[in-house]
């Protein structure tokens, strides 16, 4: 797995490139577009958590008893950024059913693109889980800054950001803003138009997956 820096994971599988080009085409429908949000945040999942320790457990199979591994009871908490992070939640499940989920919601000013906190409700225990933001799109950075810091304050340790699609300079400003949060994505885009879109991208994430406009 190529690591653009020992913070930045690029998941470039080849099913991700191929899922991740029929997301792109503004020809893909609402269906079809959040069938591929889903499995990209299940794949990128795997990637994210590769390093979680392992234990040994006894299993008797139908042959004989063994020695398995499982995860080392790690907790975690999957914290979507409202509104298209949402659209990464069952992907996620799906991996690890027993994830707690808190939200985070934030809106971006349309003229400023500056991200305002409206709404924010974590597990009790946050501070002692491992927290996975997912948001699709990692666009100016503000929104995911935002919730990095959020987490920090509620004492979270291990904080990794989980995106579909991210523009260069929303990755220079996450890590610039903390010393310890690491990043997966399944491309580095070109960068940012006027208007804060990633360039080449695929549009409005929360539109597409929701089928708003
Ligand atoms: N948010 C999106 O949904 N798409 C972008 O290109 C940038 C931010």
């Amino acid at each position: 797995m190529p690591h653009v820096s020992n913070r930045v994971t690029l998941i470039d599988h080849p099913m991700v490139q191929h899922k991740l080009a029929i997301m792109r085409s503004v020809h893909t429908g609402t269906k079809q577009f959040r069938e591929l949000v889903r499995e990209l945040a299940l794949f990128e999942g795997y990637e994210a958590t590769r390093d979680f320790p392992l234990e040994d457990i006894d299993v008797e199979t139908p042959i004989c008893e063994t020695v398995c591994k499982r995860i080392a009871g790690r907790k975690v908490a999957i914290i979507p950024i409202l509104r298209a992070g949402l659209g990464m939640v069952d992907g996620m499940l799906e991996l690890i059913p027993s994830a707690r989920v808190g939200h985070l919601g934030m809106y971006r000013d349309e003229v400023t693109h500056e991200p305002h906190p409206y709404y924010a409700k974590f597990p009790a225990d946050i501070d002692q889980r491992i927290c996975l933001i997912v948001d699709p799109m990692l666009a100016t950075g503000g929104s995911a800054v935002d919730a990095i810091q959020s987490l920090r304050a509620e004492g979270v340790r291990d904080i990794r950001l989980l995106v579909l699609v991210a523009a260069p300079e929303g990755i220079e400003a996450v890590l610039a803003s903390d010393p310890d949060v690491r990043i997966f994505t399944c491309a580095i885009d070109e960068g940012l138009n006027e208007a804060a879109y990633i360039v080449p991208g695929l549009g409005d994430a929360g539109d597409r997956i929701f089928g708003t406009k």
